[in-house]
C-alpha cells in the first residue's frame, strides 16, 4: 500500500517521456484508467487517464458513481471522485503483451460516501491473474488505520503466459448489501525490478535453511509492496520516481526505534549508477542516507532499528538500497544486518561490494512473519573496530514487499484492527509510554504507509494562575489543559478534513480513532465531576484530574455549555487531532458526547509544563542535558506536524506552557486548539487571522498576516531562549529594551554579549562547544523574514548535535571549525555535514590525541544529567 502526501506540492509535469520509457523496456502500452469515467482526463501530476469501460468483460454488472464529498487531502480529483462499484462479481481482462516481465498492478481507492451506497459495507475481495490480492477487504477500515482518505495498493504479480490478465472483484457474500468499488487501476509492464533471486534471512549463521539453501527462489511469487523508503531522506513523489515508474519513497524517521536515530545525511559527491539500472530507485534515494553518527564509543553498542507492522504468516522481500559516498576503501565502514533480530548478513561493506565511492547498489533478502507476530524488525549493527575503521552503518532505501504464498497462491491479509494498532507505540514498546496507560499513544500503521494519527491540544495556564485557581493548592504535578483562544476574537479554524455538512455527531462515524467514552464512565473517573478534582479553568470549561480503568491517569477537558467553543469546533479538533499520534504530542485519549456534554480526555501529564521548571520559583533545577532532551523532544514533536503528518500542521502557539512533561519528562506538544492544517498549502502559506501569544509571536507573520510553518519556528526560537536565559518573553518590569526577550536576546547576540544573560544556574555547568551551538540556532529561528529560518528538521538537527557535543565534549574540538559554516539559508549546507562528519571522523583516527584530551578534561561531571531522576 502505498501513500500519497497530500502536501505535496506536484508540479504540472508532463510525463509522456517517463511513459516512453517504459514502453520500450516492456513492449508494451500502461493502462491507466480512471474507473466509472467516460472521458480521458489528466490529473494534478498531468498524467493522462482513460476510461476503464473497454476493459470490462462483457455483460458485466456496474454501477458508476461520483463521490458526495471532494476530500482536500486528494492529490486530484481524477481519479478519485469516479468510482465503479460492483454489487456482483465483476472481471476485467487487460491485453498482456509480454508474458515474461512483471505487471504492476496500483488499485487506488477513495472510500468516501457514495450516493445509494454505505461505505462501510463495501466488503471484497480481488483476484489477479489467478491470485487473491484482497479478501473481505474492507477500503474504509484500511483507510481509517492509514488516516488517509484515500490510498494506493501496488502490486507486482508474477509473469504469466495467458494473453490477457483477468483482474476480479468478488463483493463478500456474507455481508449483507456488500459491493465492491475502484476508482482507479494503472496495468504497467515494468523492467526488471526483480531480477534475481533474493538471499535467505533469518537464521542465525550464515543464512542457510533447513535444505541448507542460501536463497528463495522468488520467480512465481506475486508481491505487494508494504512500504518504500527514501532512508534519511525527504519524500519522493512519483513524478521524481526514475524511468516513471511513479513510486512514492517516504521519509524513514516514523519507523526507527528508540533513542538512536542516527543522522540523516546528504552526499556531496555527485552518484552515478554504472553498472547498475537506473529504474532500481532514482538518485534522490541514493545521495541521502542515515548512519550512526561520528562518535565510535557512542556507536560501538548500539544499532540503528526500524519497525514496521506486516501482515503475520507471509514471507518478505526485504530490499536494501546502498550507496556509500565517503568510504575510499574496504573496512571503513562495515556493519551486520538483522532482520527480526536474527542476523540476515555479516560484514556488509558497502565500499567493498562496489569497489568504488558513490556507486549504488542494492541488496536483497528474504525473511518469514511467524504468526504470532505483526513486526517486522530492521536492525543494522556495526561490526568491532578490528573490522571497521568507523565504527558506522549505512542505509540509504529500503523496500519491504510481501510474497504471495505460493501454494495458496495469496496475498490478503486481514483488515487492520484499529484496536490493535491503538496498541502499538510508534517510538517502540513501551520505553517511554506510561505504564498506568492502557490505551497508548501510538501508532505505526500496517501496510505501507504513513505514521497514522493521534490528537492533542491542550494549553496551559500560567504556574501563578494555576496557583491561584488549584483548589488544592499542591504545586507539582498538575496541569492544566485549556484552551487559549477563550478570550480571544473570532478563530476562523476551518480544518475541512471530513467533516461532513457540520453538525452531525461524530461518535456514528469512522473519524476517531479514539475511544469513546459514556457519560457515567466520565462522571466515574472525575467523582461526578468533583470541584476537589479541578485542575484546570478556562473559557472552554473546566479540566478534571481523573481515573480510568483503575488506574490510568487522564485530564479531563469538558465544556462549558455558554462556550463559544461550539459543536463543530469540537468535533474539528477531535477529528483533526484524533489522528496525529506522535511520542512528542499530546495524546487525545477519547471523548464523550452524551447528554451533549463535549467532553475531550487526555493523557495526564505529570510533570507540569516546561515553563514552570524554568523559573517562578521552580524547585528543581534542568539540567543542561534535560534542557537539550525537552527541547529535541518538542522540536521533534513540531517536525513531526509540519512534515510527517498527513496534512502540513502549523502549531500557531508554540511557547513554553504549551510543552507538556510526562513524569518521564519526556516533552510533548500541547494545545492544537489554534492549529492550522495547510490542505491547501500549495500557496505556501495559509492567510489567516493573526492569533498566538505575544512575546512569541513571528514578526513576519503579524505583518503579513500569512501563515508558514516557519511561523512555528520563530516562535520555538523563542522558546529556546526561554530556556537559555529561565525568564519570561515578556517581563515589563525590566528596561524597555530587555522587556522583550526575543528582542533582548537578539540584541545581546549581536553585541557577543549573549552569554551574559543566560540563565545564572547553567554557568560553568554547559561547554562552549554545546552552548554556542545553542545559540546560534535560537538566533537562526529569529531571523526576520522566514525564508531565513531553518526548518524545524535543522533545528532538530543543531539541538542534537548541541546534544552529542555536551555529551562527549572530547569530540568537540575541531568540530568548531566546521559546524560554524552549518548554513541555515533554507536547508541545512549537505555539505558541511559532511565536512563535520568528516573532521570529526578525522579526529577519531587520531586516538592518541584523544587520549590526551580526555585526560586533561576528565568527566568532571560539568552537568549530573540524573540529578532530577
Ligand atoms: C522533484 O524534484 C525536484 C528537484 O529535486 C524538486 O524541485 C521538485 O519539487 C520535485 N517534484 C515534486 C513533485 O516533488
Ligand atoms: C539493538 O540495540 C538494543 C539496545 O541497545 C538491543 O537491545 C538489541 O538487542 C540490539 N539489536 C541487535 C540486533 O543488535
Ligand atoms: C526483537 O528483540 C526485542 C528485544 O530485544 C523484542 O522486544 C522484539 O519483540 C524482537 N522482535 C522480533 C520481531 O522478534
Ligand atoms: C472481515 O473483516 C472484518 C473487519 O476486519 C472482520 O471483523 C471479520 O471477522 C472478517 N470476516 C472474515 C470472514 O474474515
Ligand atoms: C562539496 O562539493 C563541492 C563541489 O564538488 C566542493 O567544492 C565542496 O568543497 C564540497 N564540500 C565538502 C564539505 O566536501
Amino acid at each position: 500500500m502505498v501513500k500519497h502526501y497530500n502536501h505535496t506540492i506536484i508540479k504540472k509535469v508532463v510525463l509522456s517521456l517517463a511513459i516512453i520509457s517504459i514502453t520500450t523496456h516492456a513492449q508494451a502500452k500502461p493502462l491507466i484508467l480512471n474507473c466509472g469515467s467516460t472521458n480521458s482526463a489528466k490529473d494534478a501530476d498531468g498524467r493522462s487517464w482513460d476510461p476503464d469501460d473497454i476493459f470490462l468483460a462483457a455483460g458485466t454488472k456496474f454501477v458508476v458513481a461520483k463521490a458526495d464529498v471532494q476530500d482536500p487531502s486528494l492529490p486530484s480529483e481524477v481519479p478519485y471522485m469516479t468510482a465503479r462499484i460492483f454489487q456482483s462479481e465483476a472481471k476485467y481482462q487487460f491485453p498482456l503483451k509480454d508474458s515474461t516481465s512483471r505487471t504492476m498492478l496500483r488499485l487506488h481507492f477513495y472510500p468516501s460516501s457514495y450516493p445509494n451506497f454505505d461505505i462501510s459495507k463495501s466488503y471484497f475481495a480481488v483476484d489477479a491473474g489467478g491470485v487473491t490480492l484482497l479478501s473481505n477487504f474492507s477500503a474504509s477500515i484500511s483507510a481509517e488505520a492509514l488516516s488517509q482518505s484515500y490510498f494506493i495498493k501496488e502490486f507486482f504479480l508474477a509473469p504469466s503466459d495467458t494473453p490477457t490478465l483477468d483482474v476480479t472483484f468478488k463483493p463478500s457474500a456474507d455481508k449483507l448489501q456488500a459491493f465492491a468499488f475502484v476508482n482507479g487501476i494503472e496495468v504497467l509492464p515494468i523492467p526488471a525490478i526483480f531480477d534475481s533471486d533474493p538471499a535467505l534471512a533469518g537464521t542465525v549463521g550464515a543464512g542457510v535453511d533447513a535444505t541448507g539453501a542460501t536463497t528463495v527462489p522468488i520467480s512465481d511469487s506475486s508481491m505487494e509492496t508494504m512500504f518504500r523508503l527514501n532512508v534519511g531522506g525527504q519524500y519522493v513523489s512519483p513524478v521524481n520516481d526514475s524511468n516513471g515508474l511513479m513510486r512514492s519513497w517516504y521519509d524513514d524517521s516514523v519507523y526507527l526505534y528508540g533513542a538512536g536515530i542516527g543522522v540523516a545525511v546528504a552526499a556531496n559527491t555527485s552518484i552515478a549508477y554504472k553498472s547498475m539500472p537506473s529504474y532500481m530507485a532514482p538518485l534522490d534515494v541514493y545521495s541521502t542516507y542515515r548512519s550512526m553518527g561520528a562518535y565510535k564509543d557512542v556507536n560501538k553498542n548500539s544499532n540503528l532499528t526500524w519497525i514496521f507492522q506486516v501482515d503475520p504468516s507471509f514471507m518478505y522481500m526485504l530490499r536494501f538500497h546502498w550507496c556509500d559516498s565517503e568510504m575510499t576503501k574496504p573496512n571503513q565502514r562495515v556493519f551486520d544486518v538483522f532482520i527480526n533480530n536474527k542476523s540476515a548478513e555479516y560484514d556488509v561493506d558497502v565500499f567493498a561490494m562496489t569497489m568504488a565511492t558513490s556507486t549504488p547498489i542494492k541488496k536483497d533478502y528474504v525473511a518469514r512473519v511467524a504468526e504470532s507476530t505483526s513486526e517486522l524488525w530492521v536492525s543494522l549493527r556495526p561490526t568491532d573496530a578490528t573490522k571497521s575503521q568507523f565504527v558506522d552503518v549505512l542505509l540509504n532505501g529500503l523496500e519491504i514487499f510481501k510474497l504471495s504464498d505460493v501454494a495458496k497462491k495469496n496475498l490478503a491479509g486481514p483488515n487492520p484492527s484499529i484496536s490493535d494498532l491503538m496498541r502499538k507505540y510508534q517510538d517502540g514498546p513501551a520505553s517511554f509510554a506510561s505504564e498506568k496507560s492502557a490505551v497508548s499513544t501510538m501508532i505505526i500503521t500496517g501496510a505501507g504507509g504513513a505514521c497514522a494519527v493521534g490528537l492533542a491540544f491542550v494549553a496551559c495556564l500560567f504556574v501563578y494562575q494555576r496557583k491561584q485557581r488549584d483548589p488544592k493548592g499542591d504545586g507539582a504535578t498538575t496541569w492544566l489543559p485549556i484552551s487559549w483562544n477563550s478570550s480571544s476574537t473570532t478563530m476562523k479554524s476551518s480544518v475541512s478534513g471530513r467533516s461532513q455538512g457540520g453538525g452531525a455527531g461524530i461518535s456514528s462515524d469512522a473519524a476517531c480513532n479514539c475511544r469513546y467514552f459514556s457519560l457515567s464512565e466520565i462522571m466515574s473517573a472525575t467523582k461526578n465531576f468533583d470541584e476537589s478534582n479541578v485542575i484546570g479553568v478556562g473559557g472552554f470549561g473546566k479540566v478534571y484530574k481523573g481515573v480510568v480503568d483503575g488506574s490510568t491517569m487522564v485530564a479531563v477537558k469538558r465544556s462549558n455549555p455558554s462556550s463559544d467553543q461550539g459543536i463543530n469546533e469540537f468535533q474539528t479538533e477531535i477529528e483533526m487531532l484524533s489522528r496525529l499520534r506522535h511520542r512528542h504530542l499530546v495524546s487525545l485519549i477519547g471523548f464523550c458526547e452524551d447528554n451533549g456534554e463535549m467532553i475531550l480526555v487526555y493523557d495526564y501529564m505529570g510533570q507540569g509544563t516546561l515553563r514552570e521548571h524554568l523559573y517562578k520559583g521552580n524547585k528543581i533545577v534542568l539540567s543542561w542535558k534535560q534542557r537539550l532532551e525537552i527541547c529535541i523532544g518538542a522540536a521533534r514533536g513540531l517536525h513531526y506536524l509540519h512534515t510527517g503528518a498527513r496534512y502540513t500542521i502549523i502549531h500557531r502557539d508554540v511557547k513554553t506552557t504549551n510543552i507538556l512533561l510526562d513524569d518521564k519528562w519526556v516533552a510533548k506538544m500541547s494545545d492544537f486548539g489554534l492549529s492550522k492544517t495547510g490542505p491547501d498549502m500549495n500557496k505556501g502559506h495559509v492567510s489567516t487571522v493573526v492569533k498566538g501569544s505575544f512575546g512569541y509571536l513571528d514578526p513576519e507573520y503579524f505583518r503579513r498576516q500569512q501563515l508558514t510553518e516557519k511561523s512555528d519556528v520563530y516562535s520555538f526560537g523563542v522558546v529556546l531562549f526561554e530556556v537559555l536565559c529561565a525568564r519570561p518573553v515578556l517581563n515589563p518590569s525590566l528596561p524597555k529594551e530587555q522587556v522583550s526577550l526575543a528582542d533582548w536576546a537578539l540584541r545581546c547576540a549581536r553585541n557577543g554579549t549573549l552569554e551574559d544573560i543566560i540563565d545564572p544556574q547553567l554557568q560553568g555547568k554547559v561547554g562552549q562547544e554545546s552552548l554556542k551551538k545553542f545559540m546560534e540556532t535560537a538566533e537562526k529561528c529569529l531571523a526576520d523574514h522566514g525564508t531565513e529560518r531553518p526548518s524545524m528538521g535543522d533545528v532538530l538537527w543543531n539541538l542534537e548535535f548541541a546534544l552529542q557535543v555536551h555529551e562527549n565534549p572530547d569530540h568537540s574540538r575541531g568540530g568548531s571549525t566546521t559546524t560554524g559554516s552549518v548554513d541555515f539559508e533554507g536547508q541545512i549546507d549537505q555539505n558541511s555535514i559532511m565536512a563535520m562528519h568528516r573532521s570529526i571522523l578525522n579526529i577519531e583516527d587520531d586516538d592518541d590525541d584523544d587520549d590526551e584530551e580526555a585526560a586533561r578534561k576528565p568527566q568532571n561531571g560539568s552537568d549530573n544529567p540524573d540529578e532530577i531522576f
